[in-house]
């Protein structure tokens, strides 16, 4: 791919654009953000490290100067405030709502062909809010969630079992907040089902962690989760430039798929070069299905809020 957009030099930003660099999958990476200089340093920051871990991909940074993004295949969101101690991701949405309207605009306007991810809090209705700003159809606007939850997830049975997360397969949906909704009925090592291996108690506890995996972060460090969240969505930026047809759980718009209607939710999809290419419909069981549909509902309450902000 010619170029990707990263917007938002903050933590996350510069990870995610590390990530795509090492893995080269751009002549170039922009990075942008607000804040004076800072894009252009992290940039700067990363690109003197081509030489010593062995990449081509450009990284450049621009001050607020969306010429510079021009043409991108894909573009990145991760501006907004991050989360402190105390506050749930749904707090921040009359600051971030605002910023990523206002920066969707101006990068679409440069590259109106480019996918874009999401990964701005409260990041199901953030995702709504791209989709609304972006005037583009919805499988080119989702959001990065269900990597960054199952990768969670999936550490933390790779520590229970003490084999390697790798091995560990698994689906979650719903909302990336706390109803998210991991799946231990489609877990499993390389195929073994994971119900054979932890019992249903140790299972919930793990379910439970996982919910709460970002808050975790946020009472550890202060500010929310910079390391996996921005590989998380390099891992799409990956599957889209190679076309991988990958079968993961992404925030993405539903139009009555699993009866669910004008929302966006995670839910597995194959994620290609045409973006959200399929939505796949699992499945679920009663309890599974009351499980998303409160968490779809708790979507909606956000919603609700970004209506009242009256942005679009
Ligand atoms: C987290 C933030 C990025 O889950 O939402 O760490």
């Amino acid at each position: 791919m010619e170029k990707i957009t990263v917007i938002g030099a903050g933590n996350v930003g510069a990870t995610c654009a590390n990530v795509i660099a090492h893995k080269d999958l751009a002549k170039e990476v922009v990075i942008v953000d607000i804040k004076e200089g800072i894009a252009e340093g992290k940039a700067l920051d990363i690109w003197q490290t081509a030489a010593i871990n062995h990449f081509n991909t450009r990284v450049t940074g621009s001050t607020n100067d969306y010429l510079k993004t021009k043409g991108s295949g894909v573009i990145v969101i991760t501006s907004g405030l991050p989360r402190k101690p105390g506050m749930s991701r749904d707090d921040l949405i009359q600051t971030n709502a605002k910023i990523v309207k206002e920066v969707t605009e101006k990068a679409v306007k440069y590259s109106p062909h480019a996918i874009i991810i999401v990964v701005s809090n409260p990041l199901d209705v953030m995702t709504y809010a791209a989709y609304l700003a972006s005037n583009k159809p919805s499988n080119k606007v989702f959001g990065m969630a269900g990597t960054l939850d199952t990768g969670r997830y999936r550490a933390f049975i790779a520590d229970a079992l003490n084999v390697s997360p790798v091995d560990i397969h698994a689906m979650l949906m719903g909302g990336h907040g706390d109803t998210m909704v991991p799946l231990p009925r489609y877990t499993s090592i390389n195929g073994i089902p994971i119900t054979q291996l932890l019992g249903k108690e140790e299972l919930d506890k793990i379910v439970e962690r996982t919910k709460k995996g970002g808050g975790e972060l946020v009472n550890l460090m202060g500010t929310s989760a910079w390391f996996a969240p921005g590989a998380a969505a390099a891992q799409m930026v990956e599957a889209i430039v190679d076309d991988q047809k990958k079968v993961i759980p992404v925030c993405a718009y539903l139009n009555g798929e699993y009866g669910l209607k004008d929302v966006y939710l995670g839910v597995p999809v194959k994620l290609g070069k045409g973006g959200v290419e399929e939505i796949i419909e699992v499945d679920l069981n009663k309890d599974e299905k009351k499980l998303l549909s409160t968490s779809a509902e708790a979507v909606k309450d956000v919603m609700r809020v970004l209506d009242k902000m009256k942005l679009f």
